[in-house]
């Protein structure tokens, strides 16, 4: 049979599909039959095994890549000096699954808050910058209704836009958290905001659900340094989106973060 030309109608319809599957990288030219395994000898497995977990952090083990966060993220004097640092990083898998650049931060640097969200996502991904899209316009309006808006410095646990949408792993977090730890370090905010599940229990070091410590002031304190802040973990604006009736929730939330840099004394254009 000579086979067809494809229709490129019908491939730009399939390509859609996949797209609103999550599926939105590609990583090989051909496809990958996974439903037949031929099993190389076992030396070649545990050698390709190996090489491949250290090709996801730039040729790195996953420890290697967390030390070589720490070295970049210490050197980093301030958050220009962090924005290069990550840019410069290639230990974070996710920057190999397709990410267009990394996504640092946007906002006041001398605010006194920061605000951790879980990952770049499309929108932030193209444009270079954090809670860009749609759930990060709804977090804008949320902050200036609150009066915090120029209050904010906003960031995320991993740099890079994870594939698919999905949740960054707490390997990936991993390898990120030196730069967040020096950002918080280097800021010194009076408040820490963390929206969603994949940030409070990254930053917070915790198995506990969104649902048990949203509302909840915690601690977050560096191992090292002595730097420390209260942190308060609310719903991610992703969520806000599709349950608008839990927009009272965080709404609380943000009153509780509002009255307490009221009482922290904050000055209104630090
Ligand atoms: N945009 C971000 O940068 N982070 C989030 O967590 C959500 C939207």
């Amino acid at each position: 049979m000579t086979p067809q030309p494809p229709d490129a109608a019908a491939t730009e319809a399939l390509l859609a599909f996949w797209r609103d599957a999550g599926v939105d990288a590609c990583y090989l030219d051909a496809p990958v039959d996974r439903t037949v395994f031929v099993a190389p000898p076992p030396s070649q497995m545990v050698q390709k095994a190996s090489a491949s977990v250290t090709a996801l952090y730039g040729g790195m083990s996953g420890a290697e890549a967390v030390n070589e966060a720490r070295r970049l993220a210490a050197a980093a004097a301030s958050m220009d000096d962090v924005a290069q640092a990550i840019a410069a990083f290639e230990g974070c898998p996710l920057r190999a699954m397709g990410a267009r650049q990394a996504v640092f931060a946007r906002g006041n640097p001398k605010g006194s808050i920061l605000l951790i969200g879980e990952a770049p996502g499309e929108t932030e991904d193209l444009r270079g910058q954090p809670f860009v899209g749609q759930a990060g316009q709804l977090t804008d309006r949320i902050l200036a209704a609150a009066g915090l808006a120029d209050q904010v410095f906003m960031t995320n646990t991993v740099f890079w836009k994870p594939p698919g949408n999905r949740l960054p792993t707490p390997q990936e977090q991993a390898a990120c958290a030196p730069f967040l730890e020096r950002a918080f370090a280097l800021m010194q905010p009076k408040a820490v905001l963390l929206l969603g599940a994949a940030a409070a229990k990254s930053v917070l070091n915790t198995e506990e659900s969104l649902m048990k410590i949203r509302g909840q002031w915690r601690e977050w304190r560096l191992a090292e340094g002595g730097v420390s802040a209260p942190a308060l973990a609310t719903l991610h604006p992703a969520f806000l989106l599709r349950q608008p009736q839990a927009k009272r929730v965080v709404w609380a939330d943000i009153l509780a973060l509002a009255s307490h840099l009221d009482t922290a004394q904050v000055e209104p254009d630090a």
